[in-house]
C-alpha cells in the first residue's frame, strides 16, 4: 500500500517535472545480473561490527559476510556487499537497492513493520561496557548516566528507555568505546560479541557480567520478496545442517564455552 502510494507520487512528480525518473528498483539490485549471467545477491551491511562484519584491508569479512556468501553460493548466485550506515540498511532492503540486510541485525517488532526476517542464525545480548574502576556495577545503575550507543541499533533503542540517561549516539560502535576510554561518557551499551572485540585491547575497560537484553539475529529481506525469503531460509537450513555455519562462527569466535 505504502509503496503504491509512493510510486504514484513519484509518477506524478515525474509527469510534472518532466524529469527522467526511474524506479529505484531498476538501479540497484532486485537480483541484478552479472557478466556471467548469474544473478547477484546484494548484501547491505555496516562493516563496523566485528566479528560479524568488519574491514580487513580492502575486504569486508566476518561471520555475516561469509554466511551470506555461502547462502549466495547455495542459491547459485554471485555475491556483492554494499557497506553503509547501519540505519540505511533497512531502507536499502525495503527499496530493493539490496536484496538482503545482514548486519548482526536483531529481529524487533518495529523492524518487522518494514521488512521480513529470515530464520534466526545467532543468539545475542546487549551488554554494558564501563571503565574498570566504574561505580556502575549492573545495568540498573545506568540511571542518570551518559550512555554511548551506535546510532539506530537496539542498544540505542534500549538506552533511550533508561531513566534520566543521556544517550550519546555514534556512527560506529567503536567510536562510542573510544569516547568511553576518553572519559566523555560513563558506559556503552552494545552487542556482546563486538563488545568483546572492542574491549580486547583496552585494559581500562570491562564488560559487566549481567547482560542488558537477549536478542536474536536474522537476515532482513523486502516484504514483497517472499520467494527470496524462502530460498534464504532453505540455504540457511542447509548451512546449519552441513556444519558450515558452525565452521564459519568458529573461525571468528574463539569459543569461551558459549
Ligand atoms: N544487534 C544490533 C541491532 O540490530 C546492532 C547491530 C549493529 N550492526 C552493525 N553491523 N553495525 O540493532
Amino acid at each position: 500500500m505504502k509503496k503504491k502510494l509512493i510510486s504514484m507520487l513519484l509518477i506524478t512528480a515525474c509527469v510534472f517535472s518532466m524529469a527522467a525518473c526511474k524506479s529505484s528498483k531498476d538501479e540497484g539490485s532486485k537480483e541484478e545480473k552479472s557478466e556471467d549471467g548469474k544473478q547477484t545477491l546484494v548484501m547491505a551491511t555496516n562493516a563496523e561490527f566485528p566479528p560479524y562484519e568488519f574491514h580487513e584491508g580492502d575486504d569486508i569479512v566476518g561471520i555475516d559476510a561469509e554466511m551470506a556468501a555461502a547462502v549466495a553460493e547455495e542459491l547459485g548466485m554471485d555475491f556483492k556487499i554494499e557497506d553503509m550506515a547501519f540505519d540505511s540498511i533497512i531502507p536499502a532492503v525495503d527499496s530493493g537497492k539490496a536484496d538482503i540486510g545482514v548486519a548482526g541485525m536483531t529481529v524487533t517488532e518495529d523492524r518487522l513493520q518494514n521488512v521480513n526476517f529470515s530464520d534466526t542464525y545467532a543468539k545475542a545480548t546487549q551488554v554494558v561496557i564501563v571503565k574498570e574502576d566504574s561505580d556502575i556495577k549492573g545495568p540498573e545503575a545506568l540511571t542518570g548516566k551518559k550512555v554511548g550507543v551506535q546510532l539506530g541499533t537496539t542498544g540505542d533503542i534500549y538506552a533511550s528507555d533508561i531513566k534520566d540517561a543521556q544517550v550519546e549516539q555514534y556512527n560506529k560502535g567503536f567510536e562510542a568505546v573510544q569516547a568511553l576510554t576518553q572519559g566523555k561518557i560513563d558506559a556503552v551499551v552494545i552487542d556482546g560479541e563486538p563488545a568483546k572485540e572492542f574491549v580486547k585491547d583496552a585494559k581500562e575497560l570491562k564488560i559487566l557480567d549481567e547482560a542488558f537484553t537477549e536478542e536474536e539475529y536474522a537476515i532482513a529481506i523486502a516484504k514483497d520478496n517472499e520467494e527470496l525469503l524462502e530460498k534464504v531460509n532453505g540455504a540457511l537450513a542447509k548451512l546449519k545442517e552441513s556444519g558450515k555455519m558452525d565452521e564459519i562462527v568458529a573461525k571468528y569466535i574463539k569459543s569461551d564455552a558459549e
